[in-house]
């Protein structure tokens, strides 16, 4: 398969995205098995649309009890930069009270979405929260948050691929690439 032209480097490949995606579930699972976590309490919630092909990947390899939740929390609308304020565009359908919650997210930038949502579980009464997220950019933060386990760790630039967007779009790409911003300046879809 050829590279889409909006492509500027490929950072990881769909094996290398597996083989840590495996890695981290294991290791999670280890870290609830560790603690004893009752069957059925240990909630995951995806937060779309990004966390899609990871959470796919990860729940393959999570052999815990579990349940799946999502919501969607935007606060990018559809640039490259953050705008602020992160908004619920589709809460929780079951009750995480006294719960084991893992936040899966794709990536974390400035941690604004993450702190609101974390913040959000907390305040539902979720017994312990804990965040995956397959991406990493610390460079980008703003507000003092970090996840419990972390797929790749990369420098702050604008990638795409994998579950994640250019305005909805490239989300498709079976690999992370680092966008070509200066391509998307010009570019006619
Ligand atoms: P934050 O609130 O700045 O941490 O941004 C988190 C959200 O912004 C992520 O869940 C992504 O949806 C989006 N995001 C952050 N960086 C990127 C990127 O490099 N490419 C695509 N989406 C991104
Ligand atoms: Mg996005």
């Amino acid at each position: 398969m050829k590279n889409h032209p909006l492509v500027k480097e490929i950072l990881f490949s769909k094996e290398e995205i597996e083989t840590r995606t495996k890695q981290l579930a294991k290791e999670i699972e280890s870290y609830y098995k560790s603690k004893n976590v009752n069957e059925n309490t240990v909630i995951l919630i995806g937060l779309l649309k990004g966390c899609i092909p990871f959470m796919a990947d990860f729940i393959k390899y999570f052999d815990h009890e579990c349940q799946t939740e999502y919501m969607v929390v935007s606060s990018y609308l559809g640039g490259t930069k953050t705008t602020g304020e992160p908004k619920i565009n589709l809460d929780l359908n079951i009750s995480i009270k006294d719960k084991h919650v893992l936040i899966i997210e794709d990536i974390i930038d400035s941690g604004i979405t993450l702190k609101y949502v974390k913040n959000y579980i907390s305040f539902k009464g979720a017994k312990e929260v804990k965040v995956v997220t397959l991406l990493d950019k610390p460079e980008g933060r703003t507000v003092k948050i970090d996840a419990d386990w972390s797929g790749f760790v990369i420098k702050h630039e604008f990638v795409i691929g994998y579950g994640l967007d250019y305005d909805e779009r490239l989300r498709n790409l079976p690999y992370i690439a680092v966008c070509d911003v200066d391509k998307l300046k010009v570019w006619k879809w």
